[in-house]
């Protein structure tokens, strides 16, 4: 059985692959700083799978205590989720992204190479594509260009020092994921999207929203050249991503290896908020705003890469991520006596 270190395995994505992971008969290991996470997500990864992953709540930037973990287990493959990913954030404070984004996997790399493990997968983001000429993204399409954010040039310099490494150490595989955008939550409702302090991203704000921690969503724009004038994105739903590193890592070869994960199938905003009144039965307050800064009018997966070479297609829909969300919803006022 292959042994695993999901770092960032109490985030969002994180949480749902290590679930994925370990029925898929993985053994894994955790490390995370809850920065944008608790502790609490182990009990529910364990009441999930009937197993409890080792965490060890460190942060990547502590190079001593990487060593450590890393002199402990034997890890077969790194999963790298942990990362800072609040677009608007970054602006403002481009260094701590720099440097944590950075430097942590740089010192991931390091402690691998000491330790002898040869496998990565690293979580990218579809923001490595920038403004396209074409919606649709392609993995061999040119990236870095017109990235409009430190966060998302984290990502792509990030790409670029996983190449080079690819070059200097002939065992090393990597699989660089570009994940489009993630939605939805476990069908138990144990986890979810929880992020810490304000959300900046779609869904956690619609969930805000149906629960009136935010009085209205804003929706930013409606003049787009889209059929209904609002921006479309490619949502994919959080299992079926989680389901891809799965995939991947049973693809795993040397050099780099990259694939786009979407459904390969725009949704736009207004359609998001149809389905998310749909599943709910209720009438989601919102307002029609001016648009936001660097927001591309569209942009979706194209996903063939994936589909070909990994075995791996997705297979929820965007009814099953709002119905998923709002179970995960309901199960957190539960918990919290709501
Ligand atoms: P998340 O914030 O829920 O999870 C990231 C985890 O990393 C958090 O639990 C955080 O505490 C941890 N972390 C951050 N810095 C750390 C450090 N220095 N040491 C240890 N732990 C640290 O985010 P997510 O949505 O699960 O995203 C996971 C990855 O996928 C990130 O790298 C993100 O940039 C990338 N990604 C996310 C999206 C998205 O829309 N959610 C889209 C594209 C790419
Ligand atoms: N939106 C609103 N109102 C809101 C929030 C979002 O109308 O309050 C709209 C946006 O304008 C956009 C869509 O909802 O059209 C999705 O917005 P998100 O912020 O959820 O997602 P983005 O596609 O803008 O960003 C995502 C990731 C980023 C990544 C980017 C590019 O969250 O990390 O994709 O790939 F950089």
């Amino acid at each position: 059985m292959k042994k695993i270190l999901a770092t960032g395995g109490t985030g969002y994505i994180g949480s749902h692959t290590v679930v994925e992971l370990i029925q898929a008969g993985y053994e894994v290991e955790i490390i995370d700083n809850l920065f944008n996470s608790k502790a609490t997500v182990i009990d529910k990864i364990e009441k999930i799978t009937g197993v409890r992953p080792k965490f060890y709540e460190a942060d990547l930037l502590d190079e001593e205590k990487l060593d450590q973990i890393f002199a402990e287990a034997k890890y077969d493959a790194v999963l790298h989720f942990a990362g800072l990913k609040a677009v608007g954030e970054s602006v403002e404070k481009p260094l701590d992204y720099y440097r944590n984004n950075i430097m942590s996997t740089v010192n991931l790399l390091e402690a691998m190479k000491k330790y002898g493990t040869h496998e990565f997968i690293f979580s990218s983001s579809a923001t490595v594509y920038g403004e396209q000429e074409q919606p649709e993204c392609v993995e061999t399409m040119e990236t870095g260009r017109s990235i409009t954010n430190p966060y998302g040039r984290t990502k792509y310099f990030i790409e670029e020092i996983i190449k080079d490494y690819a070059i200097a150490d002939k065992d090393f595989k990597a699989i660089t994921l570009r994940y489009f955008n993630p939605i939805g939550a476990h069908s138990s409702g144990l986890i979810g999207e929880d992020p810490n302090g304000i959300p900046n991203n779609l869904m956690p704000i619609i969930m805000r929203v149906s629960d009136g921690r935010i009085p209205e969503l804003q929706v930013f724009g409606d003049d787009y050249p889209t059929a209904d004038g609002t921006c479309r994105r490619d949502y994919i739903h959080v299992v079926d991503l989680a389901k891809g590193h799965v995939a991947a890592l049973e693809h795993m070869k040397n050099g780099v290896q990259i694939f786009n994960l979407g459904t390969g199938q725009p949704t736009s905003v207004k359609e998001m908020i149809k389905a998310f009144n749909e599943a709910s039965g209720k009438e989601l307050p919102y307002k029609i705003v001016g648009r936001r800064a660097g927001d591309l009018a569209e942009m979706w997966a194209n996903a063939d890469k994936a589909n070909e070479v990994l075995g791996w297609k997705t297979e929820l829909t965007i009814a099953d991520a709002m119905r998923d969300t709002i179970n995960y919803l309901n199960h957190e006022k539960e918990e919290h006596g709501e």
